[in-house]
This record gives structure tokens, sequence and C-alpha cells, in this order.
């Protein structure tokens, strides 16, 4: 299994957005997750397109995009025009689906669907052929540092098991509160996308000791 950890810069400085960037590609690092929330999905708000696209310019990285987001369709192109890789709009925010979906894939990015943690899996049977990336949210999105609500972890259990016997190569992500305490949990549940902020840009802003630990708990499974 190809396993990729995707710091998510909500926890960096905001104020050193490049500069944290830098080190934490520095530490082996080539992909970053955007959490963009609009005040309505979410009760917080965030950062757009604009502080996207300055940082396009710095890293070379993948860049993931998580729209926080009600009715994502509307900025797809914003989002790709910032330098998106990736876009993962929410179930619960997209009124049609389907369409969004076909939007982000048209557009040339791959597509990912992110789940609630009260919103059952099943809800993607229809759709599941037609992304990419599968996040299943282990915290209410809207901040970081909070901590992962255990039983979504059964979520990602029931859609690796189901994906695989549906013979599908579906990168499944896990997004809120992974540290190093419960990674290799989340490893085993099958997660193989993981999100993590404040693990990496926190806990004494040692990122690069901070990637180098959760990149050796990953061993054998990048
Ligand atoms: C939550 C965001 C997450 C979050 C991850 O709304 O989607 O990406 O910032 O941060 P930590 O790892 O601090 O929970
Ligand atoms: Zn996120």
């Amino acid at each position: 299994m190809n396993c990729t950890l995707s710091p998510s810069i909500l926890a960096a400085d905001f104020a050193n957005l490049a500069e944290d960037i830098k080190r934490a590609e520095q530490a082996g690092i080539d992909c970053f997750h955007f959490d963009v929330m609009d005040g309505s999905f979410v009760p917080n708000i965030s950062f757009g397109a604009p502080v996207i696209k300055a940082l396009r310019s710095r890293s070379h990285a993948f860049f993931d995009v998580h729209m926080m987001v009600e009715e994502p369709g509307r900025y797809i192109e914003d989002m790709k025009n910032a330098g998106a890789d990736s876009i993962t709009v929410h179930q619960e925010a997209c009124r049609h689906l389907d369409r969004t979906i076909h939007q982000i894939r048209e557009a040339g990015l791959k597509a990912g669907v992110a789940l609630n943690p009260a919103t059952p899996v099943s809800t993607l049977d229809c759709i599941l052929p037609m992304v990419d990336l599968v996040l299943i949210m282990s915290v209410n999105p809207g901040f970081g540092g909070q901590k992962l609500i255990p039983y979504t972890l059964d979520k990602i259990r029931t859609l690796r098991r189901e994906s695989e016997e549906a013979g599908m190569d579906l990168t499944i992500g896990i997004d809120g509160g992974v540290n190093l305490q419960n990674l290799t949990s989340v490893l085993d549940a099958g997660a193989d996308f993981i999100i993590a902020g404040s693990a990496v840009f926190q806990p004494n802003n040692k990122i690069e000791e901070n990637v180098n630990a959760m990149r050796k708990l990953m061993g054998g499974r990048e």
C-alpha cells in the first residue's frame, strides 16, 4: 500500500507559511492539505484561492484542497487556477454531488469526497467508482487541534473492506486529530492518506522532527 502524509497548513504559522512548507518539504513531504472554510458549512473561516495561489509559486508539491464550503462546485475553476491538484468536497455540502464530482474531473483534477463523522459510508455507494479519494473526517470539521473520534476508524475499516471486495484501488484519507499516539491504529484500520495539522506543525515548531517521527511509523507502508 502506498501511504502518504499530507500536512494541513491550517496548523502552520500563517505569518510564515512559505517557510513552514519549505521546512516540511526538506523533511521529505511532497503533498500539502489546504483547509478552505466558508463560515457557513463549518463555523469558521480560514483562507481561499489567493493563499493557495501564492504558495503555488513556492512549491512543486501536490496541493490537496479540502473544501469545507457550501456548494463547492462554484469554486472549482478558481481552485484549479490557483494551482490545486485535487479537490475534495463534502457529501453534505453538495446538492448534486454527481455533477460536482464530474466538474472536478472535467477540470483535470483528482476528485475526493469527504464524509462528516455522522455520515455513513453507504451514502457513497453510487458515486464511489467516480472518485479518487474518500476522506473520512475523524473530527467535526471546522477547527484544527481536536481529538480523533474513535468510531470513525470503523468507517475506514468498512470502506477498505468494501472497496477491496469490489476490486477498487481507492485512496482512503483520514482528517482530524491524527497524532503519533494514534497513527498506527489509523494505518491498521486501512487509511493510506494521512492528514495531520497540529501533529506536524505545532509541537514546539519542530516540523522536521515531527515529520520524521510520523513517517517512521508509516515506514514500509509509504
Ligand atoms: C478540520 C480540518 C483538518 C484539521 C487537521 O476541519 O479539515 O484538516 O485542520 O488538523 P489537526 O491534525 O490539528 O486535527
Ligand atoms: Zn481538512
